[in-house]
């Protein structure tokens, strides 16, 4: 290419306007939502980077698939159209759609899963590791050690430990490890990607010991791009044919089409085992719907197959990673601390060296989030104790392995304008940091507590 400007490769043809507002109606909309931006409106954030998960921005031909989907009941046509797409980028016998990536987790792991049984990942994200651990089984993270290091550069820190993934198989005796698992990109880990010859050497040490090896596919796109950015003799190599490589070496796929499918709702679970297919199917028809439409309509079918033809585009791949990234170097060059290199789909702001004022006892990342938002509209979200803190049997927190603000970038959402003020309001947030108050808990749920949990600030 002989321009370096790398452009978002769509033209907009419908527009969603944001509403504006000033930084005292912040102030008091924040202090009404507990000073926990989960309970704020929509309409009063002006750029929303919660999640990249159902937040995309659909093309005109998913639109022009909406109108034409097939509602029958059963054998729809879009479903086939949908069927043929997951099937020939994952090569499964069997795809089973799912309204979103949980209820393929949950017809999965009902089924395999139970009490004495473990099952080894990467990172667990969140859903996954509790529909694990509601049957029984136990779900344990093998990260390698790179991956839990903020600071430290590495082109693929989402990896398996492949080491520990043998002790521990050794350790617990394959028949009680009815699976495996590996999530590409590594959400939980900061949206670092897996390497081909990482797969290959979990599918090995899987093999081995006769255990299915099943890829989290979520952000299998954005993992694609990044082998072929990073990992040798892939460069040549399209995005699709990266993909059907990476899944050649999987038994099973859950996904949430949410994210990498460029769609604001479902999900599927792609299977090569006779059997369990069938086991999926059934619970299926009790839990999600028949297994020609899964708990969607037809027009999302229709979207979905769409939507994962568009994210392998590799234009689109390029822009989509190169603009996190951009994010993250302007961050980088104002001295904000994140997670280095940035990841495909968000920028993770590390709280304990941003505020380093703050102990995790009083939520360094609730803090920055807060402040965010006052000061640009923006709302993020908490990755750490808020997130994940436990208490002792006297009460006193425990904190989370690490204190992270996550910046989930929607896909074909914003432009590069939206990124410039995000890095103005960051970078101002970060001129301000010594003022940043801790802030303390009012009221908790039992479980999921960050979600509507209430805080306020402490005045020292
Ligand atoms: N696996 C990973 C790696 C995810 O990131 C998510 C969702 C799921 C499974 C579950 O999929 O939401 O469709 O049921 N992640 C969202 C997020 C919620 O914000 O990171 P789902």
């Amino acid at each position: 290419m002989k321009y370096k400007t790398i452009i978002e490769p769509f033209k907009i043809k419908s527009v969603e306007p944001i509403r504006f507002t000033t930084r005292e109606e912040r102030e008091v909309l924040l202090k009404e939502a507990g000073y926990n931006p989960f309970m704020l409106h929509s309409d009063d954030v002006l750029i929303d980077l919660l999640t990249d998960s159902g937040t995309s921005a659909m093309s005109s031909k998913q639109w022009a698939g909406i109108m034409e989907g097939d509602e029958a009941y059963a054998g729809s046509k879009s479903f086939y159209r949908f069927e043929a797409v997951v099937k020939s980028i994952t090569q499964m016998k069997h795809i089973i759609p799912t309204h979103q990536g949980r209820a393929a987790e949950k017809i999965l792991f009902s089924i395999v899963g139970g009490p004495g049984k473990y099952f080894p990942n990467n990172t667990h994200f969140d859903t996954t590791r509790a529909n694990i651990e509601f049957t029984g089984s136990e779900a344990v993270d093998l990260l390698n050690e790179v991956g839990k290091h903020p600071e430290v550069r590495a082109d693929f820190k989402g990896n398996m430990d492949i080491g520990k993934l043998e002790a521990f198989i050794k350790e617990k005796g394959p028949e009680n490890i009815p699976l495996c698992m590996i999530t590409v990109t590594n959400n939980s880990g900061g949206g670092q990607p897996v390497s081909m010859q990482n797969i290959r050497e979990t599918k090995d040490i899987c093999s081995k010991y006769g255990i299915p090896l099943f890829i989290d596919a979520c952000r299998f796109a954005e993992n694609a791009y990044f082998i072929k950015l990073r990992e040798k003799s892939y460069e040549n190599k399209t995005p699709l044919e990266i993909a059907q490589e990476m899944f050649s070496y999987a038994d099973g796929v859950t996904m949430s089409a949410k994210k990498d499918a460029l769609v604001n709702i479902g999900g599927f679970l792609a299977l090569n085992d006779d059997e369990l297919a069938m086991k999926c199917r059934n619970l299926l028809i009790v839990t999600e719907g028949f297994p020609t439409y899964g708990g969607l309509a037809g027009r999302d079918l229709e979207a979905v197959a769409q939507g994962l033809l568009e994210v392998l585009d590799e234009h689109y791949l390029q822009y989509r990673i190169r603009s996190v990234e951009y994010l993250g170097e302007k961050l980088l060059s104002v001295g904000v601390p994140i997670i280095e290199p940035p990841g495909g789909h968000a920028i993770y702001i590390d709280a304990k060296r941003f505020t380093p004022h703050i102990p995790p006892e009083q939520y360094p990342g609730q803090s920055i989030v807060c402040e965010l938002y006052i000061e640009g509209g923006v709302r993020a979200v908490e990755i750490g104790s808020v997130m994940f803190g436990k208490y002792d049997k006297q009460g006193k927190l425990i904190p989370a392995m690490m204190e992270l603000v996550r910046l989930a970038i929607p896909r074909r959402v914003y432009t590069q304008s939206h990124v410039d003020y995000l890095i103005e309001v960051i970078s101002e947030v970060y001129r301000k940091r010594d003022e940043l108050k801790g802030y303390r808990i009012t009221y908790e749920a039992p479980m999921l507590r960050h979600f509507t949990a209430k805080f306020e600030p402490i005045n020292q």
